[in-house]
């Protein structure tokens, strides 16, 4: 029996229905098929890639070590922690600086680079010097009197930094930065304070060299810059080592730094290390501050902060990472098969902490291999790899 009830609940639930159901009759009534209800599967979580322990160093044991440019305030950070798990070697990013370990003349702070040093040891890392000599890292002191007075100053605070860590740094940036960047000079020297104390000449690389020999035979002695990426830039530090090699002045490896960017090829990076061993075989060579800067921009903006690319903030475009970590894969791939390679160091661990943050202008960068939470990037896993699609 089809009751009021019913025909009530009938048009209240459906006007849907059908009007033979509402006419009464004695068949149940027909029943819309319910649109399908779609369930979105939840959005898989983006799988973290975690290194295991030591994966990185371990990839390149018989390449070359792996170092980070840290500092102390950093040791205890997640920095420390990823450094101590996945590094073989650790560079003083500012605190074994003359402005820092010779605050003045015949006063020496050993505490920052003892600091290093033992969590170095404590963690079975080498430890790479630098530098001991940065015209941007040079008090005044060292710079005051005649060039015979300033050598005698150089060569007295290199020997004392030198001797304290015989046997414990294994490889010293002795001269960063001395190569000019500009090629219309007539010769590869810098015109800085240095080269101004010195008498207008280069002769400090040679008092530096001969001071860091005689203070410790058996380290590596290392001339190191930037740029080297640049065939112009390449040129003249290799003039500089020609006349050095020319004139036995102590000299056993070429540090490039390689600030490059997504923009730059890996390529650049090889002809750099294979216009060395071209020439100069015999000589080692370091990749001291490697880290791949998310921005391209141009000289204007290195030189006065012109036309720098804008801020992407917190939207990076993933092709530009994927971009980054194909360049990371490549360079490594081919830095293991360079046996002069014996060294390539980040500069830094994490995006949180880069230099980038704040060169040549204020913007969020993203040069490194872990990002700003600490989280493998990557770059890190096409490092690690090879069947990792970036
Ligand atoms: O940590 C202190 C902080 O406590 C203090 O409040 C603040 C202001 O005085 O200074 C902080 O230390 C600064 C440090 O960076 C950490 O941010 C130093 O003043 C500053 O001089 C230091 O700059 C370093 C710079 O070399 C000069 O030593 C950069 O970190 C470091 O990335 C940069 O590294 C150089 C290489 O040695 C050579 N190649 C180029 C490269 C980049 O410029």
């Amino acid at each position: 029996m089809f009751t009021a009830r019913d025909r009530l609940k009938l048009l209240l639930g459906g006007a849907a229905f059908s009007v033979s159901a509402c006419g009464g009759g004695s068949s149940s009534p027909v029943r819309p098929t319910p649109p399908p209800v779609v369930v979105t599967p939840p959005t898989p979580a983006p799988v973290i890639f975690v290194p295991t322990e030591g994966q990185l160093r371990d990839k390149f044991v018989n390449q070359f070590q792996v170092g980070g440019a840290i500092q102390v305030g950093q040791l205890t950070a997640p920095e420390g922690t990823l450094l101590g798990a996945q590094f073989n070697s650790i560079t003083a990013e500012f605190e074994m600086k003359p402005d820092i370990m010779g605050p003045s003349e015949g006063v020496y702070n050993w505490v920052e680079a003892d600091a290093l040093l033992a969590f170095a040891e404590d963690n079975g890392l080498q430890l790479r010097g630098h530098a001991l000599l940065w015209h941007r890292s040079t008090p005044d002191w060292m710079l005051t009197g005649t060039p015979a007075q300033v050598k005698v100053k150089l060569q007295t605070y290199i020997t004392e930094v030198v001797t304290r860590y015989r046997g414990k740094i294994y490889a010293w940036d002795v001269v960063n930065e001395v190569i000019t960047d500009d090629g219309s000079l007539g010769d590869a020297y810098r015109r800085s304070n240095w080269w101004t104390a010195s008498g207008g000449n280069a002769d400090y690389i040679d008092w530096a060299f001969e001071a860091a020999r005689a203070a410790d035979p058996d380290c590596k002695l290392y001339i190191n810059d930037y740029g080297t990426e640049f065939s112009g830039k390449l040129g003249r530090l290799l003039d500089v080592v020609r006349d050095l090699q020319a004139r036995d002045i102590p000299l056993d490896g070429i540090g490039h730094q390689m600030h490059i960017n997504v923009g730059t090829s890996a390529q650049q990076v090889f002809d750099a290390v294979d216009a060395v061993d071209t020439e100069f075989m015999g000589l080692e060579q370091h990749i001291t501050e490697l880290d791949i800067s998310v921005y391209s921009d141009p000289a204007s903006c290195f030189s006065d902060q012109t036309g720098c690319q804008s801020d992407y903030g917190t939207t990076i475009p993933d092709t530009v990472f994927t971009n980054q970590a194909q360049l990371y894969r490549a360079i490594f791939d081919g830095l293991a098969t360079r046996s002069s390679v014996n060294s390539v160091t980040l500069w830094g661990i994490s995006d949180a902490a880069t230099w980038l943050n704040e060169y040549p202008v204020s913007r969020t960068n993203a040069p490194l291999l872990w990002d700003r939470d600490r989280n493998a990037k990557s770059a890190l896993q096409a490092i690690l790899d090879s069947s990792f699609t970036p």
